[in-house]
């Protein structure tokens, strides 16, 4: 816009009309975005411009000239607005254009902040565990978790009326004729195991078990639990004391050691409550229940096909929950069934 000052009132000839058109139309055209344009229409038609002087003149012109200069100015304002609305058109969809472009999301790239979680503790102590096993040259065994009624109890020497089988405490799955039981306990692969591998037999079991059990701070109707079975020739039960002390001292630290108390399980003779003397217990080392253990019942190893005359072996059985609240503290079990990354996080790649 020119800074000089305007006069209000223009002499109307066509020169002077085509001037102000022509004037308006190359600031129009030269205008490379919105507010250029808006400068070219401050210049050249808001009031004080050529051409709006040049249309208020009209009110000096004698009459008998009005029509004249009228449709002379009037087309001249035509073809500015025209060129003025079309040049608007073109910078909005130039613009939309722009941005656009500008805005692009490209699908297809690869997010840069992903989260990156963490493993469970469960998972990482079962490895934790396994490594330890593998280290003494046993090998892992898995079993279903859906099992069938004579691995998880007959095979086990329950008799039919053993307590273990009542519904208060199994999960029997429909139809009752196929007798499938939600496994109870990892003993079932003990039998598995018997039946599947050449002698002699070191084997560690980790898997997901499964009781009736109320869902509480200290109580969860799913946990895992490990499983450990030897069968060779003349294995004692200072072998199974020996084998326990170590696993012990390798999760729990060299202070660590093994009580056993006289118990009573189907699948072993003599059995075994088995507790861990915890040096690092939060408030003080002490003696925590672990698991049940044992010399592998004859039975047992009968029902699996082997002479329990020229073989023996032992077993032993604990939860992983509760290994993982001595270690670590947890006090409510939970959070490790729930699945929250939150929990996860805590403990990073280890436990
Ligand atoms: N299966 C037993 C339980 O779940 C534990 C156990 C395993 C006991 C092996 C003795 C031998 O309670």
């Amino acid at each position: 816009m020119s800074d000089a000052p305007r006069s209000q009132s223009a002499e109307i000839t066509p020169e002077a009309v085509e001037s102000a058109v022509a004037a308006a139309l190359t600031a129009i055209a030269a205008a490379a975005d919105t507010a250029q344009l808006k400068d070219a229409r401050a210049a050249h038609v808001a009031d004080g411009s050529p051409l709006a002087v040049l249309s208020a003149s009209m009110r000096q012109v004698a009459p008998e000239h009005k029509a004249t200069f009228g449709k002379l100015i009037g087309q001249g304002r035509g073809r500015v607005t025209q060129a003025l609305a079309a040049k608007e058109a073109e910078l909005a969809e130039a613009e939309t254009a722009a941005r656009l472009e500008a805005e692009r999301v490209d699908i297809t790239a690869v997010p840069s902040r992903t989260r990156v979680g963490a493993r469970h503790p469960l998972a990482v102590l079962q490895d934790h565990v396994c490594d330890i096993f593998v280290g003494m040259g046993w090998e892992i065994a898995e079993g279903p978790e859906l099992e069938h009624e004579w691995f998880n109890f007959d095979a086990l020497n329950f008799d039919e009326d053993h307590p273990a089988r009542q519904e208060q405490d199994t999960f029997y799955v429909d139809p009752a004729s196929r007798h499938l039981v939600m496994r109870t306990h990892t003993s079932p692969v003990q039998v598995r195991t018997m039946l599947d591998r050449e002698l002699p037999i070191y084997v560690l079991c980790p898997g997901r078990v499964y009781r009736t059990d109320e869902f509480d701070a200290t109580h969860l109707p799913v946990f895992t639990q490990f499983e450990g079975l030897v069968i060779d020739k003349g294995i004692t039960m200072a072998h199974l004391k020996g084998t326990l002390d170590h696993f012990a001292r390798q999760l729990f630290g060299p202070e660590a050691k093994t009580r056993l108390r006289t118990n009573y399980f189907p699948f072993t003779e003599p059995s075994a409550e088995l507790d861990l003397w915890h040096p690092t217990f939060k408030g003080g080392a002490r003696w925590i229940e672990w698991g049940g253990c044992g010399m592998v019942n004859p039975n047992v190893l009968r029902a699996a096909g082997i002479d329990p005359e020229v073989y023996s072996g032992f077993a032993f059985g604990m939860g992983i929950e509760r290994g993982l609240m001595f270690r670590s503290d947890v006090q409510d079990m939970r959070d490790m069934a729930e699945g929250d990354v939150r929990f996860s996080e805590q403990y990073g790649m280890v436990v």
